[in-house]
């Protein structure tokens, strides 16, 4: 202490303290990273590797089913969530008047990650009585993973097209809640419609897009049409708007 007088004393003590504390934020980081480099990180990863796979024709669209519905079945939900940040910005966005809002975001950067994902992804969220309305997709693979709350979810095979209608058989009709997953393919469930049935839902979707040629996207149907024989449904090709306010 000899040579120091109050004044460099107080400031090698803030000194200390700002090292203290960059210290402390250094090692917290280390550990958010330790902590979630094994779970959600590498679960994108293995998600991000099997789109490859489709997408490079490795796996058939069946194939990819089975072992994407396999991957998301082992997915620790309470990982992914916080890797999302669902307690921050997921929560803090509005619901939508009608349908779902969907919720785009980027995954934090981690070690071990590939920031050029082949698949998009985004959280639906919905509250009690909104839909994913009813829609088939074109020339894409897509998965939803329930993260919270209780749907009613009815998957369709898409058998045949007109211009005017689909014809749908009914393939899925379960309760789905935490933890829960399907997948959509060109050649399986095609078609589906999730209906929230608590007071809130959050769902995690992937989209896998251009599997074979022509554009990818959404085509929104009324799964409420004409009955046909065995089992099919011939149901009218709908746009956006008119799905959102039958169903949304
Ligand atoms: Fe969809």
């Amino acid at each position: 202490m000899a040579n120091l007088n109050r004044r460099d004393f107080a400031k090698s003590t803030v000194e200390s303290l700002l090292t203290y504390s960059l210290l402390g934020s250094l090692f917290q980081q280390q550990l958010f990273s330790a902590e979630i480099k094994p779970m959600a990180a590498q679960w994108i990863k293995e998600v991000h590797e099997l789109g490859q796979d489709l997408k490079g024709k490795k796996l058939s669209q069946l194939q990819w089913k089975e072992q994407c519905e396999k991957l998301f079945t082992k997915a620790d939900l309470k990982d992914l969530m916080k890797f999302v940040d669902f307690s921050g910005r997921i929560s803090s966005t509005p619901f939508r008047d009608k349908g779902e809002r969907p919720i785009r975001f980027k995954f934090p950067e981690v070690e071990g990650l590939p920031t050029n994902l082949v698949f998009g992804h985004q959280i639906f969220k919905l509250k009690k009585g909104q839909s994913v309305v009813p829609h088939g997709h074109n020339n894409m693979a897509t998965a939803f993973l329930i993260m919270k709350g209780e749907f009613h979810g009815k998957h369709y095979d898409r058998l045949e097209d007109t211009d005017t209608h689909m014809i749908i058989k009914p393939t899925i009709d379960a309760k789905f809640g935490p933890g829960d997953c399907s997948t959509v393919t060109q050649m399986k469930d095609n078609v589906h419609w999730f209906k929230t049935e608590s007071d809130e839902g959050y769902i995690f979707n992937i989209h896998i897009l251009g599997l074979t040629t022509g554009s990818s996207g959404r085509v929104y149907v009324d799964p409420q049409g004409e009955q046909l024989n065995g089992g099919r449904i011939r149901a009218r090709k709908i746009g956006a708007a008119e799905a959102t306010k039958l169903y949304g």
